[in-house]
């Protein structure tokens, strides 16, 4: 990678080992590694775009920016990478990042074929990151399967590791996976991406994450204090389609036969900056739901309107965004925040309905990461509670023309839960 920045470096160390020879400089000076890299990391697939036609791809740099571009080709036996490759020029955005700045560099490859492997490969037009693939959704699609992580906060991001990895081992044909919010602890705090993204490094190369913020990524590293999730929304380019103010973090998006949207429940962490954001995504949510003639409906957002906790039933959000939701019955609204697995019944006004097709089922997530709470339990709109004190779990959704089937499982491997919504048109 970065043929000519090796060269520098490697002069850079020659003229170091030179002098610790000499015996100016102490050892310890050499043995720190360096805070950032001029190496591309942190790559990520997302789709700002639609998923048959376009790929959205991202990664970081140390600063200063000198350029990125995505090189891309359909993939073939060659082993080179193809010298017909396609040339995709990067935008850029400073990034503050403790001890100096890092560049996120992106770039929508668009006019894709559908139902296409590709290979890809990110660098500045002097070297290159080792090549990776993915797959452009299909035209008609007779089935996919997504991935969905509860919280994956943590003072350690090597249990989010095994989770992902093990999630993605046995499920390589997931089209995209999502992280409910709270994907670190404080999402202002740039060291926690860095180690959020090693950990996740191995499977978002290769399929996109499409992820929503949670309360922690509007925390900054003085904690108490709150922000707009800025580090969240540059760093993942997500769909702009959201409510002026929210574009990035608020967004819907269509894979197949499901129209997803993803919704943020931070009203009160978020009120100093958009005060009337639970206003705007009303209005944004009834709009985007009438337009929308996927079969199944499938919103996201961190706080549960149906809680777990008693001192915490979310109530703004509730009354904010369930009233839209059972009005274009939702068939699923996954949430985050509480670090248990719990689903409802199907549920309409609060109620519980006569089935899936007059209600909507309600899903905490669970724990995608080290951090589990105690101080929960279940409620009567329950029908499935868990727990995961022991180890973190995850979902895989399974969606055909007529069902869409989830199944829990605990990083162990065991079955948590397993359950479906038929359908027919
Ligand atoms: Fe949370």
């Amino acid at each position: 990678m970065f043929g000519n920045r090796r060269l520098t470096r490697g002069w850079l160390i020659a003229a170091l080992i030179i002098t610790l020879l000499a015996g100016i400089v102490p050892a310890t000076v050499c043995a720190a590694p360096p805070a950032t890299s001029a190496s591309p990391q942190h790559v990520v697939l997302t789709w700002e775009g639609d998923p048959r036609t376009t790929q959205t791809i991202a990664w970081q740099t140390s600063a200063p920016d000198t350029g990125g571009r995505v090189q891309y080709a359909e993939v073939t036996l060659a082993r080179a990478f193809p010298e017909t490759a396609a040339t995709a020029e990067a935008r850029a955005e400073l990034l503050p990042a403790a001890g100096g700045s890092m560049v996120v560099h992106w770039a929508t490859l668009t006019g894709l074929k559908p139902g296409t492997h590709y290979l890809y490969r990110v660098g500045d037009g002097f070297g290159w990151s080792e090549p990776r693939s993915f797959t452009t959704a299909a035209d008609r699609i007779t089935g996919f399967k997504f991935l969905v992580f509860g919280d994956t906060q943590s003072d350690r991001y090597d249990l989010w590791r095994e989770v992902l990895r093990q999630a993605f081992a046995a499920n390589r044909d997931a089209a995209f996976l999502t992280v409910v919010g709270d994907l670190v602890e404080a999402g202002q705090d740039y060291d926690q991406w860095d180690a959020w993204f090693d950990a996740a490094r191995e499977v978002i190369a290769v399929i996109p994450v499409m992820p929503l913020t949670g309360n922690h990524e509007t925390y900054t590293p003085l904690w108490g204090e709150r922000s707009m999730p800025t580090l969240f929304t540059a760093q993942f380019r997500l769909p702009a389609n959201g409510p002026d103010g929210l574009k990035g973090q608020v967004y819907s998006f269509d894979y197949g036969n499901v129209h997803f949207v993803m919704l943020d429940s931070q009203a009160r962490e978020e009120a100093r900056f958009v005060p009337d954001m639970l206003e705007r995504q009303k209005a944004w949510l009834e709009k985007d739901l009438a337009a929308s003639d996927k079969l199944w409906k499938v919103v996201f957002f961190h706080k549960p309107p149906y809680h777990s906790k008693t001192a915490r039933s979310n109530d703004d959000v509730r009354t904010a965004f369930v009233p839209i939701i059972d009005r274009y019955r939702a068939d699923i609204v996954f949430n985050g925040h509480e670090h248990v697995y719990a689903r409802t019944f199907p549920l309409r006004e609060g109620a519980v309905a006569t089935g899936p097709a007059e209600g909507t089922v309600y899903v905490t997530t669970g724990r995608g990461g080290a951090k589990a709470h105690g101080d929960m339990h279940a409620n009567d709109w329950h029908a499935v509670y868990y727990n995961p004190r022991n180890e973190p779990n995850y979902l895989v959704a399974t969606v055909t023309d007529s069902r869409l089937s989830v199944a829990v499982f605990t990083l162990g491997g065991d079955l948590i839960d397993s359950w479906q919504i038929e359908k027919g048109r």
